[in-house]
């Protein structure tokens, strides 16, 4: 069978990662890129670090306003699918490759399976749960990472197609963690920051607010600049540069690891990296007003801090503790998923 696998972003390359190496004895496994992401921080260098073979096709679809980017993808991607007839396709995550690959693969009639489905912020102004629910509404199979997860899809009614399989992104993670543990790291003083979220960056004072607030951080905050980030910084005449504030380049996968790693904590917007701390055993501040991990809150390491009121605390001082390593399952969660789509 031709599998066929749609990404785009950060976030889709670290998923389809373990897809694409169980599929090696399984069924022809494709990758198409759509190109949303295209520095090659954020993109190609992932391919190699992740030891999984170059997209047959790159859509070169690029930056733009919702509409423009959605529909872009959209087209390009119902074009390839149509040379490449897949026998199955898979779609990952939210975003806007997400979805445009979806609307034109089940439109084909090709069986379609979203991998990450069921996560909510049950927050509509957010572009990615749009995504997320029109996404999970469109799919012919759902594969849900966590029990939250499904029983959020069983909720809107999808529990027909709808299997708990795992977290692709923890299989990812693992493989990481074996490279960079043979190193001996520990935590020193500064805390690995990324800040992303169009809620976060796209308001002028909103964003004021947050790089002012990290800036008096009594730990070194070492941020890793995302270009939504630098381009808004740079539109607003923002600094990121000042006081506890040291600015680095996105880093690669096995480098945010390792820096995780090294670092006493993380401050962040994105919904991976609140997952990565936890199982990495460092405490994490989450600057939103929701999150679609609720169990990385239930287990006390991640807190809401909209307003990072908690910078200042003693929050980081957990640091050693050990973590409930049940909370993500990642064993063997891309097979279950092959095995359910190739049937
Ligand atoms: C996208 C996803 C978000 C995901 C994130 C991971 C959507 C709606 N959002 O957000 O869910 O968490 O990826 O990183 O799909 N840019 C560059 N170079 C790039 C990519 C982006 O300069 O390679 C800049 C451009 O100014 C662009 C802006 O970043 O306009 C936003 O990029 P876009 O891909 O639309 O959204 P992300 O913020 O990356």
């Amino acid at each position: 069978m031709r599998v066929v696998s749609i990404v785009g972003t950060r976030p889709q390359f670290i998923k389809v990662a373990p897809i694409s190496w169980r599929s090696r004895d399984l069924c022809e496994h494709l990758i198409i890129n759509t190109g949303q992401h295209y520095n090659p921080e954020l993109s190609d260098d992932f391919f190699k670090e992740l030891n999984i073979p170059s997209p047959v096709e790159n859509l070169y679809s690029g930056s733009g306003n919702h509409g423009e980017q959605t529909a872009k993808i959209l087209s390009r991607t119902e074009e390839v699918l149509l040379k490449l007839t897949p026998d199955r396709v898979l779609v990952y995550g939210d975003t806007n490759s997400t979805i445009a690959a979806t609307l034109a693969s089940v439109k084909l009639g090709i069986k379609t399976g979203h991998v990450e489905a069921g996560l909510r912020s049950f927050n509509r102004g957010m572009p990615e749960e749009i995504n997320r629910v029109g996404t999970d509404h469109l799919s012919d199979l759902l594969f849900a990472p966590t029990k939250a997860a499904l029983q959020n899809l069983v909720d809107e009614g999808l529990a027909e197609k709808s299997y708990l399989v795992g977290d692709v992104m923890v299989e990812t993670l693992n493989y990481m963690r074996n490279k960079v543990l043979t190193k001996n790291l520990t935590a020193s003083e500064k805390i690995f920051t990324t800040i992303h979220r169009a809620e976060n960056t796209d308001n002028k004072e909103r964003l004021r607010f947050v790089i002012n607030n990290l800036a008096k951080s009594p730990i070194p905050i070492h941020l890793y600049a995302h270009p939504r980030l630098v381009s808004k910084a740079k539109e607003f005449s923002i600094e990121l540069s000042q006081g506890s504030i040291k600015v680095f380049k996105p880093a690669s996968y096995l480098k945010t690891v390792t820096e995780i790693l090294e670092s006493k904590g993380v401050i962040t917007d994105s919904g991976g990296l609140q997952k990565e701390a936890y199982i990495l055993g460092r405490p994490c501040l989450t600057i939103r007003s929701e999150t679609e991990w609720s169990a990385t809150i239930e287990s006390g390491w991640n807190e809401l801090d909209l307003n990072l009121n908690r910078i200042r605390d003693q929050w980081w001082s957990k640091v050693g503790e050990p973590i409930n390593e049940s909370v993500f399952d990642g064993v063997n969660s891309s097979f279950r998923i092959l095995e359910l789509l190739l049937k």
